[in-house]
């Protein structure tokens, strides 16, 4: 674990083929020439995992996925498991996304038993937690975020490494972000519940902003109090975006 460097991970979502990897090649090469102060991840589908892995042979960004089943394998039909992610060349594994749990109904205790299994495979985990706009608006945010935290982390985590992401889930991919003072009254609280649940492995782990992270405000949230990275969706998909995002926390 290594909480004094940031931790700034691209979230590919679904998008990207074979093209795609020169974007990856791209940060990659940035890299070796000048090397960054934060850590560098790439969360990529699964299909481009093991190719991702080639291509950035030797380099120091790390290689991830998206998403795992609690299982480490059985009749689950399109499902990818931590193991397999791992066997991939995976390190990090992004999960309990705003997405999982707003596209396919993804709750707090199944995000724990998917953090367990990403654990039991050596992974990495970064959990995602966040509130709706209907929840700021009733000024909800903390409760939920906090109950979010100590619910999808599971004891498992003590003495792992792993992030914690607050993820708005307004804020994604819309180019809303909250205000400096919202993400460290989030991050305040956040930083909190995970030490409430996991003591000092609560203290150590980061937290990473997501959502509309880009070139523009990055320097701004990634200096901001109890803020340990970021979490990229649209600007991880270009090289030149997700670069001037890194270098901001040089
Ligand atoms: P965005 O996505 O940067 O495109 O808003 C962030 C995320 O969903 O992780």
């Amino acid at each position: 674990m290594d909480s004094a460097r940031p931790l700034i991970v691209g979230n590919w979502k679904m998008f990207g083929l074979e093209s795609a990897l020169k974007q990856a090649r791209a940060v990659a090469e940035s890299l070796a020439r000048q090397p960054a102060r934060a850590r560098v991840g790439l969360c990529v589908p699964a299909t481009l995992i093991e190719r991702l892995g080639r291509a950035l042979a030797g380099s120091a960004v790390i290689v991830g996925g998206q998403d795992n089943h609690v299982e480490i394998e059985g009749p689950f039909t399109g499902d990818v498991s931590a193991e397999m992610l791992e066997d991939a060349g995976a390190r990090l594994v992004v999960l309990a996304h705003s997405e999982r749990r707003g596209c396919y109904g993804e709750g707090d205790e199944l995000a724990a038993r998917k953090t367990e299994a990403a654990l039991r495979a050596g992974l990495e985990p970064i959990v995602c937690v966040g509130e709706t706009l209907a929840e700021r608006q009733l000024g909800r945010t903390l409760e939920i975020i906090t109950r979010q935290t100590t619910v999808s982390l599971p004891e498992a985590l003590k003495g792992r490494a792993f992030a914690l992401a607050y993820e708005p889930v307004w804020a994604i991919g819309t180019g809303l972000t909250p205000t400096l003072d919202q993400i460290e009254e989030a991050h305040g609280a956040l930083r909190h519940a995970m030490v409430e649940r996991l003591g000092d492995s609560g203290l150590a782990a980061p937290i990473l902003y997501g959502g509309s992270v880009k070139p523009a405000n990055a320097a701004d949230i990634l200096h901001a109090r109890e803020v340990g990275g970021a979490l990229v969706g649209g600007a991880s998909l270009n090289a030149e975006e997700f670069l001037a995002i890194i270098r901001a926390a040089d």
